[in-house]
């Protein structure tokens, strides 16, 4: 197995459940669409002795790092660094039809979280960026803290963080706008939101987590169009599988497990137009059967282990002959 000095950083989530629901056989083509540190990739390469990956991440770290962990494996590994939106493109060019198993595991890397100047967390004060793919030219965090209307940040923080002070928050962030001290750092929205809403983050924040933390979600959310992009990457892997082939999905907060379970039920032929609608138009068909009725989530070891387990959910579909 490739030597790896970091290995430490992150212990990959879910691990022994995802290779066993996806399957992982002899000879197999697999698809790990959020590469990362390459360590479910590593851990699929290493089950099966011909197994072959494809690797995607639209981070350039993050295939840096993990070109080096896979490079023992030698071509068994193929790594892009794309936007799992590109999923087939990417496929395409591998000259690869179809797949046995795709993989994604959602959200940031520890290398994203834990690299202060990456924006990811207010942990480190740094410029507030929280683009995964810093090459992309899509706007920082920052900037579109400069940029939309007050409605808009409200909105914005409601929803992809489901933050319920989302008001005093947008009304406070736009006002540091208005006096000519626009936020640009992760230390100032911090400070900001905790103006805003108290030190305790509300009467509702029985986790007593940090105040910021659904805003630095939503903001997160919102530069990287996580939510847009998943029902119809969902569609696209089904679209690569080969009949039985499996598609595993990692989520760590509701509002992306709601759209996996959406999209899975649709997939395996639920309608879910509102009611006396002559034909269906929401897209339901039956392509897959859902293996995990219920989300796989982590056991007490491993959550005390990977305290990043903890929201974890693992859903699996397989795809219909
Ligand atoms: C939680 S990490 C994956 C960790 C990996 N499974 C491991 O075991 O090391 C998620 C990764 O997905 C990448 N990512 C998130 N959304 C993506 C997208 N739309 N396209 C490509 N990569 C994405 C992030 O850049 C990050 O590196
Ligand atoms: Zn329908």
């Amino acid at each position: 197995m490739p030597e790896n000095k970091a290995e430490n950083l992150h212990a990959s989530v879910l691990l022994g459940e995802t290779l066993e629901l996806l399957s992982v056989r002899d000879g197999g083509v697999y698809v790990d669409a959020t590469l990362g540190l390459g360590g479910h990739a590593e851990a699929i390469l290493s089950s099966a002795e011909n197994a072959r990956l494809i690797g995607i991440d639209q981070d350039a770290q993050a295939i840096g790092f993990a070109e080096k962990r896979l490079t023992g494996f030698g071509n068994r590994a193929r790594i892009f660094h794309a936007n799992f939106a590109d999923i087939k493109t990417v496929l395409r060019e591998a000259e690869i039809e179809k797949a046995d198993g795709v993989l994604a595991d959602l959200g940031v890397s520890s290398l994203q979280f834990d690299t202060g100047e990456r924006g990811f967390s207010f942990r480190f004060d740094a410029p507030l960026d929280m683009r995964m793919d810093p090459e992309s030219g899509a706007e920082t965090a920052a900037e579109l803290l400069e940029n939309l209307s007050e409605e808009q940040i409200a909105d914005l923080i409601y929803q992809y963080g489901e933050e319920r002070a989302s008001r005093r928050i947008a009304r406070r962030i736009v006002w540091k706008r208005e006096i000519g001290e626009p936020i640009t750092t992760t230390k100032e929205l911090a400070e900001t939101v905790e103006k805003a809403i108290g030190r305790a983050g509300g009467a509702k924040n029985r986790d007593k987590i940090h105040p910021a933390t659904r805003t630095f979600q939503a903001l997160r959310i919102a530069v990287n169009g996580e939510l847009e992009i998943l029902e119809n990457f969902i569609r696209d892997a089904v679209d690569v599988l080969k009949p039985d082939g499996r598609l595993a999905i990692i989520t760590f907060h509701s509002l992306e497990d709601r759209i996996v379970k959406q999209t899975f039920q649709k997939l395996a032929g639920k309608c879910f137009c509102p009611p006396r609608i002559p034909k269906c138009v929401c897209g339901a068909e039956k392509r897959i059967e859902i293996l995990t009725r219920k989300p796989v989530v982590a056991d007490e070891t491993e959550i005390s282990e990977n305290p990043r387990s903890r929201s974890a959910k693992l859903r699996v579909c397989r795809k219909l002959d």
